[in-house]
């Protein structure tokens, strides 16, 4: 390839942030908000208090990226959503992603210290300032409004009765359970975010989830379920207590009851989707964890006693099964 076109292809790698910056930024200081009508630069940045200069060159590379549309007029140019931007920018929408946008100003940070990380393998987040937990933990609900109803489906649950939805986040699959016709329900994590899920699914309208705080590595998470979900959990973890973890879950099943894991698939060769391999980045600075692939999730659940062990892909995730014969 010619080495003008080649090199200018590989600028589009560490240029690729600044569309990212772009809409982090305009999620951060409400602009989505401010041009859900049709209005000028000056107007918008009297709105959200900011500089005029630069918001118009923020507004018109927003245009650009196509999350605005500008209209140029004699006088004043104006910018409005687009039907998108509105669907999954703008509050009150089902398919909102602002909070999840919200929580990439603190990935933005972790991953801002990636240099000094795998130098000294120290994490980023130990002692991150301006960590905003409710966008982390809200963020939750923006992705798995998509994939609750599906993996469950796929899961199934039939017979179950009892349910445990272990770092269970804002309660999402717990609701969904609900809606499921699982009679009881009980959302483990930690109190902060029990605290916030509890808000959130009163705020839902959904009634009947079971609520137990504590840290899942070290407290009692109860007994006697057909059923311990444990999505997007893993990843956070080392594969020490992630074992540690699969050995407590079996602890808790009745007899024929199932673990099942939900987390992203990764291939064998820890390359592919690159989706995954970047995620497992994302734990570098953010924890102990990284993306596992199913041998590896597998062996957590065989190594505690699990048996039947199944996976499906389902998109970018995975769920992996297993069964406590008793
Ligand atoms: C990535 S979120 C996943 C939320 C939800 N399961 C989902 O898939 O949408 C991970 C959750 O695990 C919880 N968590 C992480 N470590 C924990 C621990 N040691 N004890 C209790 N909860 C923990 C976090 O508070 C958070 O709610």
């Amino acid at each position: 390839m010619d080495p003008m076109k080649k090199a200018a292809e590989l600028r589009k790698f560490w240029h690729g942030f600044w569309p990212a910056r772009a809409l982090i930024t305009a999620n951060n200081l409400g602009v989505f908000e401010a041009t859900k009508q049709k209005r000028d630069s000056s107007e918008i940045a009297r709105k959200l208090k900011t500089d005029p200069r630069g918001t118009e060159i923020l507004l018109d590379a927003l245009a650009g990226l196509g999350f605005l549309k500008k209209s140029r007029g004699p006088h004043v140019n104006t910018y409005v959503n687009t039907k998108d931007t509105s669907t999954f920018f703008c509050r009150g929408s089902a398919y909102y992603q602002g909070d999840i946008l919200r929580h990439a100003e603190n990935i933005w940070q972790s991953w801002s210290s990636l240099d000094n990380v795998v130098k000294t393998g120290k994490k980023a987040r130990r002692g991150q300032v301006n960590f905003d937990f409710e966008a982390f933990i809200l963020g939750m609900h923006n992705i798995a409004v998509f994939k609750a109803a599906p993996v469950l489906k796929e899961v199934g649950l039939k017979g179950v009765k009892s349910a445990l939805d272990l770092g269970g986040g804002p309660g999402t699959y717990a609701m969904e359970m609900i809606k499921g016709g699982v009679n009881s329900v009980t959302l483990f994590d930690a109190p902060e975010t029990v605290k916030i899920a509890s808000r959130f699914i009163k705020k839902s309208g959904v009634s009947g989830v079971k609520f137990l705080k504590g840290d899942f590595l070290k407290d009692d998470i109860g007994r006697g379920y057909d059923l311990v979900l444990m999505s997007n959990i893993l990843h956070s973890h080392s594969a020490g207590d992630c074992g540690l973890l699969a050995r407590k879950v079996k602890a808790a099943l009745n007899p024929g009851g199932r673990a099942v894991i939900h987390d992203f698939n990764l291939e064998e060769n820890r390359t592919t989707p690159v989706s995954s391999a970047l995620f497992s980045m994302n734990m570098l600075v953010n924890n102990a964890g990284r993306c596992y692939t199913y041998s590896e999730y597998k062996s957590f659940l065989k190594d505690a006693g699990l048996s039947q062990i199944k996976k499906t892909v389902l998109v970018d995730s995975i769920i992996v099964q297993g069964r406590f014969l008793g």
